[in-house]
């Protein structure tokens, strides 16, 4: 029988590694094209002409998901806000409810987006954009009322988003929402027609094909929101195979 080594295993571990994973998951969206290419590459397929309506539907689901009275002049933050679709949709929806945000901030990964973003839609308060490196988000604790992510969280690996939803706890104030929409498995069967699954776990081992695509269940995310973040109120809607998830710091 082996017996166990006494020494402790070696330790040697390079940070840069699976930071090498997340900048294989990130090359596909820093791509130097056209705006007009970038808006037709990136929302699955929608029109150019559908894109205000697109975003005008998520903004709608989001601020249906909100738990409690809408914040009145509350910090906003987008996670993976691309080219600002749904950043003006959120922001044409609170005006219509009577409460404004005092600031949407776009958070993306990819440099290109955020200038096209910013060409896009400005820098002019309520909105602006900040680059993140994928891990820390260069704000303070406690500043933001309400973070939300659409469409975008599915194409980062996992240990990454676990990392946004700590990253999200510090950030919120007490009592702010976390609200993000993620693929559930009931995806996969879609995908299946289209993205085999073995062409799926193949572009992500070599880091190759297009943007990635990643799968929760409902009691995975709670489980992580409630025991690994601390958040409270936690509710997730599985809507034909998108995974929408509220979440409370308490
Ligand atoms: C499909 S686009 C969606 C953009 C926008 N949310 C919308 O629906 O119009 C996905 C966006 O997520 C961004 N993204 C990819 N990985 C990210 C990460 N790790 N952190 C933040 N944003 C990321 C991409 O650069 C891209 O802008």
């Amino acid at each position: 029988m082996d017996t166990l080594p006494t020494a402790p295993l070696t330790t040697t571990f390079d940070p840069t590694g699976y930071r090498a994973v997340l900048a294989a998951a990130s090359r596909t969206w820093n791509i130097h094209e056209s705006l007009e290419a970038t808006n037709a590459r990136i929302h699955d397929g929608a029109a150019l002409s559908d894109l205000d309506a697109r975003a005008d539907g998520y903004a709608s689901n989001v601020l249906s998901l909100y738990p409690a009275q809408l914040p009145t002049n509350g910090n906003w933050l987008e996670i993976g806000s691309g080219t600002g679709y749904i950043m003006e949709a959120i922001n044409r929806a609170l005006i219509a409810r009577n409460a404004r945000a005092a600031s949407i901030i776009g958070l993306d990964v990819a440099p290109s987006m955020i200038t096209k973003g910013q060409r896009r839609i400005g820098n002019t308060p309520p909105f602006s954009f900040q680059h993140y490196d994928g891990i820390t988000i260069p704000l303070n604790d406690s500043c933001l009322d309400v973070i939300f992510s659409v469409a975008s969280l599915q194409h980062v690996p996992k240990p990454f988003v676990y990392n946004l939803f700590l990253e999200s706890h510090r950030l919120l104030k007490h009592g702010g929402v976390l609200i993000v929409q993620l693929l559930s498995f009931g995806h996969l069967a879609k995908q299946q027609h289209h993205l085999p699954w073995r062409q799926e776990i193949a572009n992500q081992i070599h880091g190759g094909g297009e943007h990635w695509h990643h799968f929760y269940s409902r009691d995975e995310v709670e489980t992580i929101l409630r025991v690994g973040d601390d958040f409270r109120a936690i509710r997730t809607w599985d809507e034909d195979g998108a995974l929408w998830v509220s979440a409370t710091k308490s």
